[in-house]
């Protein structure tokens, strides 16, 4: 980004961004076009909007690629995804490096392919040393199972004798989430208009601004993403205080 790009960016900057990528069935619909020809196009803004982030200084970019729920779509779709998301963890490799960004994955990692869990870590190694930008692709993602989760892993250490109940507050309860390492967001980006947080991030978006956007994610590019900072920049965090 040159200069005078960089002036155009607002002082206050999200340290994480979380962003719910919807509306790529609707954009290939109203083209005409199979739903994958969209998912085609999301990828793109995938890409754009990843080298914005790292460009505006935003520390974590928490993308919702894949939910727990999307495995009950028709099965080419999910498979078209799955191929989608393994090409663009080869390809973008090279680039990510180039960018500084790190890739991270949170969600059921396990319930994907081999070929997507191969790439998917081979990715996570190969960009591991950078230190700009933590992409992290949260993929068979669910916010409630990920809450179970946490649950389950504490009440082992409970019965293993390595935590005492009393001691169960809002921090160990964080440190037991698949987002142990990485801030709560600060700002949530919703695309095409629907007002819902459909079980990304419940515990963590408790605080978090959310800005929604009527533009579907595959329009959604540089502009729509600095006028999101931009909404950002001009709210007043208060965390319930006066
Ligand atoms: C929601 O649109 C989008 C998804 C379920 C998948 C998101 C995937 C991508 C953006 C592409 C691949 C991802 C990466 C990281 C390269 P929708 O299908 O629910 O749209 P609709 O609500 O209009 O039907």
């Amino acid at each position: 980004m040159d200069e005078t790009e960089k002036s155009d960016l607002p002082e206050v900057i999200p340290t994480h961004i979380a962003i719910i990528m919807d509306g790529n069935g609707r954009w290939a619909k109203q083209r005409g076009l199979p739903r994958v020809e969209g998912h085609r196009q999301g990828a793109e803004s995938v890409r754009e909007i990843v080298r914005c982030a790292g460009e505006a200084g935003v520390s974590f970019l928490t993308l919702y690629a894949f939910s727990v729920e999307n495995w009950k779509r028709p099965k080419a779709e999910v498979s078209t995804l799955m191929r989608l998301l393994a090409r663009f963890l080869r390809d973008e490799i090279a680039e990510l490096n180039d960018n500084n960004v790190r890739l991270q994955a949170i969600g059921r990692l396990t319930d994907l392919p081999d070929f997507v869990q191969k790439q998917l870590h081979e990715s996570i190694l190969a960009t591991s040393r950078n230190t700009g930008l933590t992409l992290i692709l949260a993929l068979s993602y669910g916010g409630r199972v990920e809450i179970i989760e946490a649950v389950q892993s504490i009440i082992r250490e409970v019965q293993l004798g390595h935590l005492d109940p009393a001691q169960i507050d809002e921090r160990v309860f964080s440190a037991h989430l698949y987002t142990r390492y990485y801030p709560d967001p600060d700002l949530l980006i919703r695309t095409s208009g629907e007002l819902r947080l459909s079980n990304f991030l419940l515990w963590q978006q408790s605080y978090t601004e959310i800005h929604v956007t009527r533009t579907l994610w595959p329009d959604f590019r540089k502009r729509e993403f600095q006028a999101a900072l931009n909404d950002y920049a001009n709210r007043e965090r208060r965390y319930g205080a006066v």
